[in-house]
């Protein structure tokens, strides 16, 4: 089973993956989370490039970029595991290309962001993709002592984009289940269970 965690940077996807992994491994599943961009000693490299501050990057090579770390994590790490019957939690996959580079950037039609991402995704998709949904006032207010990378300094308009990138890919998409982030860590985090129990049941 793939499960999917999307929203814009603050919303809380990493501590609901970190409560969700230890809760089905209590349970007796043998679960892998992967970041992205990265999850391989390449992909790794490519994020070091992608979140640097001091590297100027053209926006077609930023979708290039995001996809080639993505490529490479889906192929050496991600389609074993699924052939495999093991549940992956991957934090953030290609609707963030679609909701950052497509809606935020702008660097290419929303279609032709659509082929590449089928590209790079070598045919794996998600079960279910829980969208965290915070405005990002309150995200950028829960991260506001954070370091900030190069994609997260690219201003608030962008980021006002990147939401409305993800509300239409929530309002397009059968398998995002969207979740209000702006309810507690636990109540939250029970929303999900509900929802995950269900599906492996
Ligand atoms: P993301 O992985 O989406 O960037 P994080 O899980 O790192 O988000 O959360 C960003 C910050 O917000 C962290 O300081 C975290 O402790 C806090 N946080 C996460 N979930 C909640 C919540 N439901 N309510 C309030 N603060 C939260
Ligand atoms: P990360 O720290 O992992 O995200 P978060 O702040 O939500 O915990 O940083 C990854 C950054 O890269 C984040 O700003 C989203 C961005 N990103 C894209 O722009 N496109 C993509 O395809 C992916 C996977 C991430």
């Amino acid at each position: 089973m793939l499960i999917t965690f999307e929203g814009i940077d603050g919303s809380g996807k990493s501590t609901q993956i970190s409560l969700l992994k230890n809760e089905l491994q209590e349970q007796g599943y043998s679960v892998y989370v992967f970041r992205e961009p990265g999850g391989t000693d390449l992909s790794e490299m490519i994020r070091g490039i992608l979140l640097n501050p001091e590297i100027d990057i053209d926006p077609v090579t930023e979708v290039l970029l995001f996809s080639s770390a993505r490529s490479q994590l889906i192929a050496e790490k991600v389609k074993p595991l699924l052939d495999n019957n093991d549940v992956v939690i991957l934090d953030r996959f290609y609707d963030s290309t679609t909701a950052y580079q497509g809606y935020g950037r702008q660097s290419l039609a929303i279609d032709q962001i659509h082929q590449i991402n089928k590209a790079a995704t070598h045919g794996v998709k998600p079960d279910v993709t829980f969208y965290l949904r915070l405005s990002p006032q309150v995200a950028a207010e829960r991260t506001k002592h954070f370091e900030k990378d190069r994609m997260e300094l690219s201003g608030e308009t962008f980021f006002e984009r990147v939401y409305n990138g993800f509300e239409q890919l929530a309002k397009n998409e059968e398998r995002f289940k969207t979740i209000n982030a702006e309810k507690s860590i636990e109540e939250i985090h029970q929303d999900i269970l509900n929802f995950v129990k269900e599906f492996l049941s």
